[in-house]
């Protein structure tokens, strides 16, 4: 589905955009090239209504260095971090903008994020979805969503995601230029959910970007690769089929299987916490018990609860009796990364 991105007022360079996080029930888990994102294999997602980045860009010769202020309130030092959203590559994403505009000027960047991040939630695929879409818009560029799921892509994989509405697919692609995500289909194509679990808001000790370096040292992962694009094809027939106990067995199995190539990484990752744990064994219990919910975990060890919408209810009554969780957000698929008036400065 393409979205209308309406050209802007010429010499006005500020923009705000807000994107979504997305869930992937098929996940991107290894790049063929690092520099340009290109992921080993093609990958399934649903953009998530409450977990939301918004951003504001102004390019303006009043700025004599790129100022960049994530959660509003800090002003951070242009230096390396393990953060998705550190600063050095919010700046190299705007390096990439200003090439295709041919200008020099500096910008401010003033970004907030209504959930943690560095806890599993893909705060760099909001983060990079809501810049994108922001940075091109106040540089004067009107992209088609394609191109804009392209650029987010670069600069951080899952990003690409946020850009379309809905159930997407990240195309696979060998190139840059057919490597981006499309819309399957719309937020109301089912009614489904993700119920997030919130464990602890601990930041992970290894970064999504670094973890995925380390994917050819598991001896699993040539066996992922030979299966993923059949299970890719199974996921997506499912979801057109909109049989939901096999498409929640499908989507757990493949966490699981990414999980167990982060395990047999060498260095191992262990992204989970005991409260993680608790929280996959009584999915599973309740499953057995008659309430169809699945789990799936990102690089974090919050967990992501997958159901119909009708049960939504049930499984936060559960929820809330877990010592270890911290908060519950409740998302239903959601719109794409989209334009906003409401700048944050
Ligand atoms: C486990 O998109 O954060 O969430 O491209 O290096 O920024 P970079 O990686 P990133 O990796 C996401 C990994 C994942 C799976 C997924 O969302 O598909």
């Amino acid at each position: 589905m393409c979205k209308d991105y309406p050209t802007r007022v010429k010499n006005n360079m500020k923009a705000t955009a807000v994107a979504p996080s997305n869930i992937a029930f098929i996940k991107y888990w290894g790049k063929k090239d690092e520099v340009l994102r290109l992921p080993e294999n093609g990958s399934l997602s649903m953009n998530l209504s409450n977990l939301l980045t918004t951003t504001t860009v102004e390019f303006d010769k009043k700025y004599r260095q790129d100022e960049v202020f994530l959660k509003g309130s800090t002003l951070y030092k242009v230096e390396p971090s393990q953060e998705g959203n550190d600063p050095k590559r919010v700046i190299e994403h705007l390096n990439l903008i200003r090439k295709m505009v041919k200008t020099n000027l500096k910008a401010k960047v003033v970004s907030q994020t209504n959930f943690p991040s560095g806890t599993g939630l893909s705060s760099s695929a909001s983060g990079f979805a809501a810049l994108t879409l922001a940075a091109s818009k106040a540089a004067g560029l009107n992209l088609s969503e394609k191109d804009l799921s392209i650029l987010a892509r670069q600069g951080s994989g899952s990003a690409c995601r946020s850009i379309p509405d809905g159930f997407v697919e990240w195309l696979d692609g060998s190139t840059s230029k057919t490597s981006y995500a499309i819309s399957l289909f719309p937020p109301d194509y089912w009614k489904i959910a993700d119920v997030v679990a919130i464990v602890s808001t601990d930041k992970k000790d290894v970064s999504s970007t670094a973890g995925q370096k380390l994917v050819s040292s598991s001896p699993f992962f040539q066996t992922r690769l030979q299966n993923i694009k059949i299970k890719l094809e199974r996921a997506k027939q499912l979801l057109t089929e909109k049989n939901f106990p096999l498409f929640g067995e499908l989507l757990e199995a493949e966490a699981l299987e990414l999980h167990a190539i982060m395990l047999t990484s060498r260095p191992s990752l262990i992204y989970w916490t005991p409260g993680t744990l608790k929280i996959m064994k009584l999915v599973k219990k309740w499953r057995g018990e008659g309430l169809p919910v699945y789990f799936t975990i990102n690089t974090g060890q919050d967990i992501h609860l997958i159901c119909e919408q009708k049960n939504i209810d049930k499984i936060q009554e559960k929820l809330k009796e877990i010592d270890e969780i911290k908060n519950i957000i409740i998302n239903y698929p959601s719109v794409g990364a989209r334009l906003s008036d409401n700048h944050l400065f």
